[in-house]
C-alpha cells in the first residue's frame, strides 16, 4: 500500500509529530510511506485563474512551486493521510492551501465542459491533535474532509485524534501510544479492493 502523509504542524517535534511517529513506527513492510512536511515546502495559494481547467489529464497550475510534487505523489498513492494540529477549529494554513490547490487541480469540473476527478477512488484519512474535547475540536475539520472526499470522489477512511490536556504534562503516554498503534493497524488493514 502506498501511503502519502501530508504533515502540517509548525512544531516539527510537537504533539502531531509525536503521534505520527507512533503511527508510522507500527507499519510493517506492506506500507510504502512518502511524507511531505508542508511547513518546509514552498506552497502558494490558489488564485482561481482556472488554468488547471484547460487540461483534463494533468495539473497545469500557474504556480511554479512545490505543489506539483504533492500532486504527482497523490496520484501515485492509494491512501493519503492528512496530519495536522487544530488551530482555530480547522487545519493549519499550508494544509488548507494544499486542499484548495488539489480540489481544482484534480477536479476538472470548472471549465467549459464537465471533466473528471483525476484522483477518484483514492482514500483519505485524518490524524489531528487538539486542546478541546474532540467533539468540539476536530469535528468541523472531519466534517469538512468528509464533504471534500465526496466532492472529489474520494473515500474517507476515518479520523483519529488526540487531545493535549495541559501544557504542564507530557502529551505522549502509554494510552495514547496504544490508540495510535490501533489507528496504524486500521490504516494497514485498509483494503484497496473495496474501492
Ligand atoms: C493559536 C492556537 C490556536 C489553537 N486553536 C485550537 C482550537 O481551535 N481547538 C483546539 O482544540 N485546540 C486548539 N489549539 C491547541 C492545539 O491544537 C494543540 O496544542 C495541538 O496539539 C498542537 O499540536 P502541535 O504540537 O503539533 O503543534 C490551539 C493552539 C494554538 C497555539
Amino acid at each position: 500500500m502506498k501511503l502519502l502523509i501530508l504533515f502540517a504542524s509548525p512544531r516539527p517535534e510537537g504533539n502531531t509529530a509525536q503521534l505520527l511517529e507512533k503511527i508510522t513506527k507500527r507499519f510493517d513492510d506492506s506500507v510504502e510511506v512518502t511524507r511531505f512536511d508542508l511547513y518546509k515546502m514552498n506552497l502558494k495559494s490558489c488564485i482561481a485563474c482556472l488554468r488547471c481547467q484547460k487540461v483534463s489529464d494533468g495539473f497545469n497550475c500557474v504556480h511554479d512551486d512545490d505543489m506539483q510534487k504533492i500532486f504527482d505523489a497523490a496520484l501515485q498513492s492509494d491512501l493519503i493521510l492528512f496530519a495536522t494540529p487544530i488551530y482555530s477549529f480547522y487545519c493549519m494554513p499550508p494544509m488548507k492551501m494544499v486542499l484548495d490547490r488539489l480540489v481544482y487541480g484534480m477536479c476538472k469540473y470548472y471549465g467549459e465542459t464537465m471533466g473528471p476527478s483525476l484522483w477518484a477512488g483514492k482514500t483519505i484519512a485524518l490524524v489531528s491533535t487538539f486542546g478541546y474535547p474532540e467533539e468540539k475540536a476536530s469535528d468541523l475539520l472531519t466534517e469538512g474532509l468528509v464533504r471534500y472526499a465526496k466532492h472529489n470522489k474520494l473515500n474517507f477512511l476515518g479520523a483519529y485524534g488526540e487531545r493535549q490536556r495541559s501544557y504542564r504534562e507530557p502529551f505522549m503516554n502509554e494510552a495514547v501510544e496504544k490508540r495510535a498503534e490501533a489507528f496504524a493497524d486500521k490504516l494497514m488493514a485498509y483494503d484497496d479492493s473495496l474501492n
